[in-house]
């Protein structure tokens, strides 16, 4: 099976490798499955990326954030959602959320940020989401305008396809949804 496809889908792992390049354009599938079919079923790459704290999940302040593990979620959102390339990066460093952003956003389809606290101070991440092409969908998990005040501020906003605030982990599944055709 030949078949003409882009950097963009090639520049996932999972279908590096299960395809192969046999000349400049041209790919072609490792197993039996023909790649027309694997490529049709991963409709879209999706990367959800959290800020500092996130991986405190079901530890943190459970009134605020509840009792789930985000691990436990994304398992399910994985389960839910199998037609979806769907990836997950924590990072509790500034540099790093702004390295993976740099990484993913000229070839994935769509980038769900909760940059948790950073949301309200940096310019550095804001600066990164401006630069990229692929979309990107804020979340927050807690309604931050009913918080306090600094927490009302986003740097980020501006430069997102939009925000989903307040729905507990289901503002991730929200913000998915908002992706698929
Ligand atoms: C948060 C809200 C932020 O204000 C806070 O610093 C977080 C989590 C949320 O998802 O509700 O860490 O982004």
């Amino acid at each position: 099976m030949k078949l003409h496809i882009n950097e963009k889908t090639t520049s996932s792992k999972f279908l590096q490798d299960i395809l192969f390049k046999s000349s400049d354009s041209l790919y072609k599938s490792r197993s039996n499955v023909p790649a027309f079919f694997i490529l049709y079923i991963y409709d879209m790459k999706i990367i959800i990326i959290n800020g500092p704290n996130l991986n405190l999940l079901g530890k943190r302040e459970n009134d605020i954030y509840g009792n789930e593990t985000f691990n436990d979620f994304f398992e399910k959102l994985q389960k839910k959602y199998a037609n979806q390339e769907i990836s997950y990066f924590q990072s509790n460093i500034e540099g790093e959320l702004i390295d993976k952003i740099q990484e993913v956003g000229y070839g994935y389809d769509g980038i769900i940020l909760n940059a948790a606290a950073y949301t309200h101070t940096s310019v550095g991440i804001a600066d990164a989401v401006r630069a990229i092409s692929t979309p990107v969908v804020e979340v927050h998990i807690s309604n931050t305008f009913s918080r306090e005040d600094f927490r009302h501020k986003s740097y980020i906003s501006p430069y997102t396809k939009g925000v989903i605030i307040g729905f507990g982990l289901q503002s991730y599944e929200l913000a998915l949804q908002s992706f698929l055709k």
